[in-house]
This record gives C-alpha cells, sequence and structure tokens, in this order.
C-alpha cells in the first residue's frame, strides 16, 4: 500500500512551473501593483523633478497618507512572498538551473536575434540569456528597493544603512530609480509574455510536465525536454 502510494506520487509528471512558484508569481505581480501606484501617490506629494506628476487616473490612494498605508500593506505582501520566492528557488535549486550558466556571448547573440525579430520560443523549459540578465536583474533590484525603502521608512533606527546612501535625497534617489527599472522590467515581461501567450498561459496551468531524470533528492533535474 505505502509502496503503491510512493509509486503514485513518483508518476505525477512534474510541471515547467511548481504551484507555489505560480502561486508566488502572482502573489507578487499583485504586491508589485499596489507598491508603483500608491508610490506614484507618494511622489506626488513632494516631488524628485519638476517636470513629472503622476496622474490621479493611475495611482493608488485618495490622499497621501492612504497612499503610505497601500504602500505598506503592499510592501508586506511583497517582501513576505518575495523571501519566500528567493528561499524556494535557492532550496530547491531551480535558480541554479534555471537562471545559470550566463554567458556573456549568448547573452549578445540573444539581444542580435531579439533585434532581428529572430528570438525562438519553442522551447518554454529553457530560458533564453536575456531572460536570465532580466530575472536576476529584476531580483536585484527587488532587494535594492527594499533596503532602500527601509532606510526611507526609518532612518534614525536603520541610520548605518542610511548612511551607506549618502543624503536622505539620494535614497529617494535609488528607491526612484529602482521603481523605473521595475517598470521597465514589467514593459518588456509583459509584452513577451502577450507576444508569446503559451508562456502566459504556463505561468497559469503550470506548463508542460517534464522528464523527471533527477535522483529522489528532489532536485531539480539537469536537462529538460517539452514532451513531444
Ligand atoms: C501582470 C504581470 C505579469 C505577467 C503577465 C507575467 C508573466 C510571466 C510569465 C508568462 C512568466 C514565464 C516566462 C517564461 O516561461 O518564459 C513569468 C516569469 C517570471 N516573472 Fe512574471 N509576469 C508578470 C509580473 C511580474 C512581475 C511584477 C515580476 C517582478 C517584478 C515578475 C517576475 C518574474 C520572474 C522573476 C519570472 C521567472 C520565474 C521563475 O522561473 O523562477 N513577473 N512571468
Amino acid at each position: 500500500m505505502a509502496q503503491a502510494t510512493a509509486s503514485s506520487k513518483r508518476s505525477l509528471p512534474r510541471r515547467l512551473h511548481p504551484l507555489p512558484l505560480r502561486i508566488m508569481h502572482w502573489i507578487n505581480a499583485v504586491a508589485i501593483f499596489i507598491m508603483i501606484g500608491s508610490g506614484w501617490k507618494i511622489y506626488n506629494d513632494d516631488v524628485l523633478f519638476s517636470f513629472l506628476r503622476f496622474p490621479d487616473s493611475i495611482v493608488i490612494g485618495k490622499w497621501a497618507q492612504y497612499g503610505l498605508q497601500w504602500h505598506f500593506f503592499g510592501m508586506w505582501i511583497f517582501v513576505l512572498n518575495g523571501i519566500a520566492y528567493l528561499t524556494y528557488g535557492i532550496v530547491t535549486g531551480r535558480f541554479w538551473q534555471k537562471l545559470f550558466p550566463i554567458s556573456v556571448r549568448e547573452v549578445l547573440v540573444t539581444v542580435g536575434e531579439a533585434l532581428r525579430f529572430r528570438l525562438r520560443h519553442d522551447d518554454l523549459t529553457h530560458y533564453n540569456a536575456v531572460q536570465k540578465v532580466l530575472y536576476l536583474g529584476v531580483m536585484l533590484v527587488g532587494i535594492l528597493i527594499v533596503i532602500s525603502g527601509l532606510a526611507l521608512w526609518k532612518p534614525v533606527q536603520f541610520s548605518e544603512l542610511a548612511s551607506l546612501f549618502g543624503s536622505f535625497q539620494s535614497i529617494r534617489l535609488v528607491h526612484f530609480f529602482c521603481m523605473a527599472a521595475i517598470v521597465g522590467f514589467i514593459v518588456v515581461h509583459v509584452s513577451l509574455a502577450v507576444l508569446v501567450p503559451q508562456s502566459l498561459v504556463a505561468m497559469v496551468t503550470g506548463g508542460p510536465a517534464l522528464k523527471d531524470e533527477a535522483a529522489s533528492n528532489g532536485s531539480i533535474v539537469p536537462e529538460m525536454k517539452t514532451p513531444r
């Protein structure tokens, strides 16, 4: 009986995007939406650049104070979910397997292909070099935006952290440019997801089942192929 359960468990196909990853990805998308919309409201209250104000129709929060409350609400979701996602990626070996190695040559070739609209999307199980750079980049920016946010929120309690950035105004600038980088990432990321709808479907359904050649230690398989 126990054997039967074990073997039936083993025969369950593993998906390209496991359920926990999908849940965390979509929670992150909602949290980022809240953080950016409310961040724009807070920004409008004391702008960094006189030429830039965000229209009321695209900000979250009627008053700056409500914007702040939304920002903290989104922050807890973003941070807790982000910690869970990073831990999951490291512990399961997913990051290592999906995002490395990256070679400069591969990045240049992929950028060249993208510029000539010749990027191939036939293998969803393999991230191209540009995707790898973008995903790793957005994770690093995500960490920096949280650190700079902490320094803005509690400049006295985190005074040593705050002093790493120089002045309070430079923390604001770092925080702002991290937001701009994330917005840039989202524009490219969502456009690609729409252009390759099967990747979007896979992020909802889990995508193709993977051939599991890994030993029973639960690590990610070294080579994955889309079933024919
Ligand atoms: C509505 C917004 C979003 C959509 C439609 C979307 C869609 C997708 C899709 C389709 C994939 C799979 C890519 C592939 O298989 O080639 C993916 C992966 C990913 N997305 Fe998004 N995404 C959104 C928002 C975000 C945001 C806001 C972030 C972070 C700031 C993000 C970060 C990532 C990362 C890091 C991965 C790789 C996950 C992994 O394999 O570990 N996404 N997304």
